[in-house]
């Protein structure tokens, strides 16, 4: 089926995402509980049993109302086949690491593109029970109350957050030299271990900034729309359109984006 852009579902496809974000959030929750078995896919690239059941929850739910959509999941990668203009782009589990030592910052992230477009976002914590949804144009909301990004207009004064690739030992390109010019300039910098949270943190105005070098689409896509959504600005580290396709971003209230940027490009990265 095609729509138009102006009669896509937009409430109904919010609706099927938030309910699958909560119902694999809660098979998380119950991993958590009840105990989970961990693989290693490298040395400190963790998967657990929960991650796997959560995206398979996930979609169980997703298919039961649109059989025929693209989907992409962190673990079970893409669809095949399919030629529906909507596709879910789904983390599971983002925090994997914190989620394996019993840190309870994780979240399961899910997105939806319509024609390649970020259409709809969802991130639920199910450790706080916190709900962050957006829809294009429609602004973004945690809990169902609307979300604004910070007021804060200096780096000195500002609360960053960012992120470090599962290769970190032996790639060169691994943010350690922008992480520690950032340390030196900012109020603060945070490494919460989840980039769907901390879109989703600058987004409520409890983080200002973010900025990581090496994210995959499923961290992004629905913190993409949540924060743009709560007035956020989103670049690559060169200050050019940001797309969920390649994997370095910038993300920040807007008032501090220029600052973080020159602080990038005090250094360029390899
Ligand atoms: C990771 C988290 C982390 C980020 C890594 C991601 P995962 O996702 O989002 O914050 O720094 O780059 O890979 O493996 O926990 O789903
Ligand atoms: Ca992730
Ligand atoms: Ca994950």
């Amino acid at each position: 089926m095609s729509f138009e852009k102006s009669t896509v579902p937009s409430a109904e496809l919010l609706s099927v995402a938030q309910d699958a974000a909560k119902a694999a959030g809660v098979v998380l929750l119950d991993y958590a509980k009840r105990g989970f078995h961990i693989e290693r896919k490298n040395p400190i690239n963790l998967v657990t049993d929960a991650d796997h059941a959560a995206e398979q929850r996930a979609i169980d739910q997703i298919r039961r109302h649109y059989p025929d959509h693209r989907i992409l999941a962190e673990e079970r990668g893409a669809d095949a086949h399919g030629s529906s203009p909507f596709r879910w782009i789904i983390d599971p589990l983002d925090g994997t690491t914190n989620f394996a030592h019993g840190f309870p910052v994780y979240a399961v992230s899910i997105g939806v593109e319509y024609l390649d477009e970020l259409l709809i976002g969802v991130v639920y914590d199910p450790t706080r029970n916190e709900m962050f949804t957006a829809e294009a144009g429609g602004g973004a909301f945690l809990n169902g109350r609307s979300l604004a990004v910070s007021n804060t207009d200096t780096l000195d004064t500002a609360l960053l957050v960012t992120g470090f690739a599962y290769d970190i030992r032996e790639n060169a390109n691994n943010n350690l030299d922008h992480f520690a010019r950032f340390t030196l300039k900012a109020q603060g910098v945070r490494r919460t271990g989840s980039a769907a949270l901390d879109l989703c943190y600058v987004a409520a105005g409890r983080l200002d900034g973010f900025w990581e070098v090496k994210l995959s689409p499923w961290d992004m896509a629905a913190g993409v729309v949540i924060l743009r959504e709560a007035g956020g600005r989103i670049t690559d580290l060169h200050g050019n359109p940001h797309s969920i396709n390649q994997p370095e971003l910038v993300a920040s209230n807007g008032r501090i984006h220029d600052d973080m940027l020159a602080v990038i490009r005090e250094q360029p990265h390899t």
